[in-house]
């Protein structure tokens, strides 16, 4: 490889005399400096565009001066035909370091018809570097007689290959790269597809405990199975109910759990805690006994229990409550019998036991209270706490009163079953293999820098939730202490701290830092994405990518039974939530914005394309939701919800439409119209073909498979029939004399999650 150096750039120019020399002005800095830089990095005259003229004027942004703008840039450099950077050249005497210099450039790059990631100022001497986010300092600033030091740099942030234009269908499926015994490589993970959530099939967390907005374990084993390696260490530092770290022990890896409600905390520490079987069913029972042999029921009783057994009182309900503190959230004989119940508890010894009835006991906190609605379709007592149902302490219309042995039995039944599901992964041998702890995401400092292997984690959603004021009720009951420190740290908009949008974003930037930090390079991040303010796709994107993540795809992920979806209006609402996966690299590529001047409708039939090609056929919500994610990648959510109120007139145009599988297709014997993974068109056609002579009924011989979608595949170069081999036999198998016949389900890799 060359080394680049000044001389190889600029010949022999004396860098020390140039602001002596008159001569040189900023159309030499333009020949002599910046040509050679643009062209070395790999732009070619395509890519260069020169002083083009930004059609709207507009004002400065960020003080209360207005200067004059030109809106002139001097170099706007394009790839894939967006705008990846503009660069304007100042002569030798200016300096570039000059703040209305700076924020002349920051404009054009904010400019609707360029829209770039980076903006970089040239003086002949110096060249600066920055990214549009952050403003305050370059993320690159050299001196060009010493260009070979920083070289690399340059152009791993500019090179063309240094960016991309976000989430790309290639051909590889979770089950075509991950086969059995095949390689894993952290460098080359597919994307999943979307996967059926089964919440209720797994005892270690359905039924235990309630929690705000759980994460379907079997999605998050998914995750974990796709991106990491047995043994590796998985974290999640907003974990909640601990899904994350659970099932990443269940899948042979080793995990950090952290979360700031100590609630939350105790249900996974207690949830994991070891014990004997045996030894907590002689506790129960005894707890049991003690129980019934004091409960107070009269009224003289629940009034004597209520001197004798503590309970929390004066602890301050959130605004909004139907009461005001947490006692008044109980009848008193409510309060009186769980008071009873818990002091029994505390008297067991052994820690990890206590800790499993106070489980329990928590759990049976949810549906003792005045606020618990009962569930008309659920026979096992379901129901659920206000506080987890409408996000508020709202007093029930009819309040129930159960009975409170019977329900601590179902509770114990429940936590017994979870313990046994979990105990031939997570026993005496493992259990340091999990580390649950109170803290913050913001603030991962214990956890050495590049040591995680992958990071699952489920962000707070704004406005939503205020996780800590919500658990007021269990954290009161469980002597679990809230500091104000706490209240700080808690990302969230709103709650009783009355926090805004900043506090929020700059929370979860923050933890994106820490996130990144603690990860080794090549590894994964996934991230939930529940907001409905593309604003928010926007930070977690920006952050990730100053960080040094670079962004590999986001995928629709449902997360649960879905309510039902105006889609008269598409692009206002996704079907369900999306997982962001990013990529921790050397060389992360950066997302390019689209601009003014890019042509959407081609985006829009290529992105449909796509999804036709990966699903093999796509619904109408799930070309919504790709649509969405393009738009949200591109920046350009706003015009698609203008220009496309209605995606149905161009949906019936290009596409084929079955009305009783409700999915659109290519339409019958055309090729693709987009550029779409080559792969990805021939796995596309050749399951049409195969699935249409196995309807008819005639045997598919390769010849004729090749000569029936070739003519559909000719798109500037022919596939090599080796190619369309090999696709074939992923999908196919050979039956019989050269006879071809799909993959029954299950059985080929294709179709298995
Ligand atoms: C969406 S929930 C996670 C739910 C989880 N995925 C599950 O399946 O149970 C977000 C969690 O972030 C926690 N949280 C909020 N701010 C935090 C912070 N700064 N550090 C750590 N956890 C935080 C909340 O207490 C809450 O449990």
């Amino acid at each position: 490889m060359q080394t680049i150096t000044k001389e190889y750039l600029f010949g022999t120019i004396d860098f020390k005399s140039l602001n002596q020399n008159s001569e040189f002005k900023e159309d030499s800095v333009r020949e002599v400096i910046i040509l050679p830089i643009l062209k070395e990095l790999g732009y070619s005259q395509d890519n260069i565009v020169r002083s083009k003229t930004l059609q709207h004027p507009f004002l400065k942004i960020g003080s209360n001066k207005k200067i004059p703008i030109k809106l002139i840039p001097d170099y706007s450099l394009k790839v894939a035909e967006n705008f990846a950077w503009v660069l304007d050249a100042k002569s030798p005497e200016q300096n570039i370091n000059d703040n209305d210099n700076i924020e002349q450039v920051y404009c054009y790059s904010t400019h609707p018809e360029i829209r770039s990631t980076y903006f970089a100022l040239c003086n002949g001497l110096q060249f600066s570097l920055f990214r549009r986010e952050s403003t305050n300092r370059p993320i690159l600033f050299f001196n060009l007689d010493e260009i070979e030091y920083s070289w690399e740099k340059l152009a791993m942030y500019l090179s063309p290959s240094s960016f991309q234009v976000g989430k790309y269908f290639s051909y590889d499926t979770t089950s075509a790269t991950a086969k059995p015994g095949g390689e894993f490589s952290y460098t080359n993970r597919p994307l999943l597809e979307e996967i059926p959530v089964k919440k209720q099939q797994a005892k270690r967390h359905f039924g235990v405990h309630g929690y705000f907005t759980k994460q379907s374990w079997n999605i998050v084993a998914e995750y974990i199975k796709n991106f990491s390696k047995p043994n590796d260490l998985v974290l999640d530092p907003f974990g909640g109910s601990g899904i994350t770290a659970i099932e990443a022990l269940m899948n042979n890896r080793k995990a950090i759990n952290i979360d700031l409600n100590p609630m939350a905390v105790f249900l996974v520490q207690s949830l994991v805690a070891t014990v004997k079987i045996s030894d907590l069913a002689l506790s129960f029972n005894n707890v049991k006994n003690e129980y019934e042999s004091k409960e107070p029921k009269t009224k003289e009783e629940i009034n004597k229990a209520l001197k004798k057994y503590p309970y929390p009182k004066g602890f301050i309900l959130p605004k909004g409550s139907d009461v005001d503190t947490v006692e008044e959230l109980f009848s008193k004989k409510q309060l009186a019998q769980l008071a009873l119940l818990k002091s029994i508890i505390l008297k067991e010894k052994n820690k990890n036991i206590r800790d499993s009835l106070l489980l329990m006991f928590s759990g049976l906190l949810t549906k003792t209270n005045l606020t618990y609605h009962s569930s008309s379709v659920r026979a096992d007592g379901g129901g659920d706490s206000a506080a987890f149902r409408y996000y508020r302490y709202r007093i029930a219309p009819r309040p129930i009163e159960i009975d409170i042995m019977k329900y601590f039995q179902l509770r114990y039944k429940k936590v017994v079953d979870a313990k046994k599901e979990m105990s031939y992964f997570i026993n005496d041998n493992t259990i340091d293999n999990i580390k649950v702890l109170k803290g913050t995401a913001t603030n991962l400092s214990w956890i050495p820098k590049e040591s995680v292997d992958y990071i699952y984690t489920d962000p707070p959603y704004g406005k939503k939730i205020p996780y800590l004021d919500l658990s007021v009720m269990w954290n009161a009951w469980l002597d679990l202490e809230v500091t104000k420190e706490d209240y700080d740290q808690e990302a969230i908009e709103g709650g009783e701290n009355y926090k805004d949008k900043n506090d929020y974003n700059n929370l979860i930037a923050q933890s994106i830092k820490e996130m990144y930090r603690v990860l080794k390079y090549d590894r994964w991040m996934s991230f939930v994405f529940a907001h409905k303010d593309p604003e928010f796709w926007h930070l977690i994107i920006d952050t990730a990518e100053s960080c040094g993540f670079e962004y590999i795809g986001a995928v629709p992920q449902k997360n649960g039974q879905t309510s039902f979806k105006k889609r008269q209006h598409p692009f206002t609402v996704l079907s369900g939530q999306l997982i962001i996966n990013f990529r921790k690299v050397k060389n992360p590529r950066a997302i390019l914005k689209a601009n003014l001047g890019m042509d959407i409708a081609q985006i829009v039939i290529q992105t449909i394309e796509g999804i036709i090609a990966k699903s093999e056929g796509a619904t109408l919500e799930q070309i919504n939701d790709e649509l969405i994610i393009k738009g949200l990648e591109l920046g350009f959510l706003d015009l698609l919800k203008k220009e496309y109120t209605d995606l149905t007139p161009l949906l019936l145009e290009y596409f084929d439409y079955d009305d009783e599988t409700e999915i659109f297709t290519i339409k019958k014997d055309t090729k693709f119209r987009t550029h779409i993974d080559e792969r990805l068109r021939i796995r596309y056609y050749l399951l049409s073909y195969l699935r249409r002579m196995e309807r008819e009924g005639k045997p598919s011989h390769f010849d004729d498979i090749v000569l029936s979608i070739i003519p559909l595949l000719k798109n500037g170069t022919t596939p090599e029939n080796q190619t369309i081999l090999n696709v074939l036999e992923d999908i196919a198998e050979h039956v019989g004399e050269d006879r071809w016949r799909l993959k029954k389900e299950g059985q080929g890799n294709l179709f298995s999650y």
